[in-house]
């Protein structure tokens, strides 16, 4: 074996330095074809995104705008979680690229240059693709500039160039900061925290009101999302304890079969687990006799989530009891539907399903004698439905959430925007304060809605909520 006399020559897998000839290097170097693709077509959502970047760049005249897709995150030395960029540049870009950044340069015209900073294909000439371990050779082929230009319907450039052309440019710059220290460190002195908290609220501002592709895969990812929960019913269908971690898994797989993954991590909560609201360590198993609280919902390929509970009879059945509070979180939700229309403020939801929880829980004597009127001003129910009626939806699954309180929480619904309704009612199991048969229960109905011309649209339309209708599709889905 010839002495490498090369640095270049390094095996940099397992973050160890091997050695390598030159006549290995020189080997990988050459013999391979030529797979650059020159007819790829604009991908869907491209058309989209350009419009998207029209109405932001309307926003920032004049100004440079910097959207990194962010960085893999490492698990442990080499190995890293599954990569999925900043919502905000897939949104722009409808891009999914590791480590590339959006840079929007103002023009002379008031508008702005659109480019995306991407990784180009290995080069084969210095090794980086087989002796990095992240190179082609080991992650797989991406794009190459110019078919990324194909795809994306924008000018495409060498990531490695972008630090010295954000080092040369002038004038305010808006970064969307938190996902490339690379980035930051390139534009440090030069972008203000004040100026990118309020380019932050923009973005998240202009993603409330979805447009027609962002609709349309919100709605398949709620579709999946039912064949997910039908999936998921017919595995508790043995009669014997259901491991919560298998429910996690049978629906995980539909959502890496129809989807990208799940948008979040699934609770699935089985008994007085339910009354947890982030159960996600799922290690407990769901016996017959009691209620399967599963919130879980797919992300698209394109990256847009569902949000969907159902509370379940393991068995199939509810008892009394389980039916009593089931009805209540139903009644209390179909209040917060009725209140889902363009032009009702976005809390009236809220405060119609609160509203109907409350008359219930003083119903069943929780307030003592305290009447529901000053029970609820008090807000004295939130000790048993403790979390708000919903949220908006989309990329991600509290999606907008960096909004002005005036856009969103004190704001007005409008047409194109989705949100869930999801009451609940929650009785922890050490509660001394409600009667013994209810503690340990935990219902939540949870449904995506997209908001009208006319009113809105149950986008998880396709799952049961009336309780015997759920009885009915668990007993036809288990044969
Ligand atoms: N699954 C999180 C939520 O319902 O908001
Ligand atoms: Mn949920
Ligand atoms: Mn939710």
């Amino acid at each position: 074996m010839t002495t490498v006399q090369s640095d270049e020559n390094r095996d940099r897998k397992n973050g160890l330095y091997r050695r390598v000839s030159d006549e290995l290097a020189a080997h990988m170097r050459q013999g391979w074809a030529d797979t650059e693709h020159s007819d790829l077509r604009p991908a869907p959502q491209a058309a989209y995104a350009a419009r998207r970047r029209a109405e932001l760049s309307a926003r920032f005249p004049g100004e440079l705008l910097v959207i990194p897709a962010g960085n893999a995150k490492v698990r442990a030395n080499d190995t890293h979680y599954p990569f999925r960029p900043s919502s905000d540049y897939a949104y722009l870009t409808g891009d999914q690229s590791q480590d590339a950044v959006l840079v929007m340069e103002p023009d002379e015209d008031g508008g702005h240059r659109a480019t995306a900073y991407l990784r180009p294909r290995s080069d084969r000439d210095n090794g980086e693709f087989w002796l990095d371990y992240h190179g082609e050779l080991w992650d797989g082929r991406r794009n190459s500039l110019t078919e990324n230009e194909q795809v994306l319907g924008l000018p495409c450039r060498d990531v490695r160039t972008l630090p010295d052309r954000l080092g040369g440019a002038a004038g305010r710059v808006r970064l969307l900061r938190g996902y490339d220290a690379g980035v930051e460190a390139a534009l440090d002195g030069r972008a203000t925290t004040e100026h990118d908290d309020e380019f932050r609220v923009a973005l998240s501002e202009m993603r409330l009101v979805k447009d027609e592709f962002e609709i349309a895969d919100l709605r398949f990812a709620c579709e999946a999302t039912v064949r997910g929960f039908e999936d998921v019913v017919r595995v508790l269908a043995t009669g014997e304890p259901t491991p919560e971690r298998l429910i996690e898994g049978t629906f995980f797989t539909r959502a890496r079969v129809e989807g990208n993954d799940v948008g979040y991590a699934s609770i699935c909560a089985a008994g007085p687990h339910a009354t947890t609201l982030h159960w996600v360590r799922n290690d407990g198993e769901a016996r017959p006799g009691e209620l399967l609280l599963l919130d879980a919902g797919v992300e698209t390929r394109n990256l847009y989530t569902a949000d969907v509970t159902r509370t379940l009879p393991v068995g199939g059945r509810f008892s009394p009891l389980q039916r009593e509070v089931y009805e209540a979180v139903y009644a209390a939700q179909e209040a917060g539907i009725a209140a889902v229309r363009p032009g009702a403020g976005y809390r009236d939801f809220h405060e119609a399903a609160q509203r109907v929880l409350a008359e219930r829980l003083a119903a069943w004597g929780f307030f003592g004698d305290r009447p529901v009127d000053e029970a609820y001003a008090l807000g004295l129910h939130r000790r048993w439905t403790l979390a708000g009626t919903g949220h908006m939806l989309g990329l991600d699954v509290h999606d907008c959430s960096k909004a002005r309180t005036e856009m969103y929480v004190d704001g007005t619904l409008r047409a194109g925007m989705v949100l869930t309704v999801e009451p609940g009612l929650y009785f922890q199991a050490d509660d001394l304060t409600v009667p013994e048969e209810y503690r340990g229960i935990g219902v939540r109905v949870e449904d995506d809605l997209l908001v009208t011309e006319e009113g809105n649209e149950n986008l998880t339309a396709g799952l049961p909520r009336h309780p015997d209708e759920v009885e009915a599709w668990m007993a036809r889905l288990r044969g």
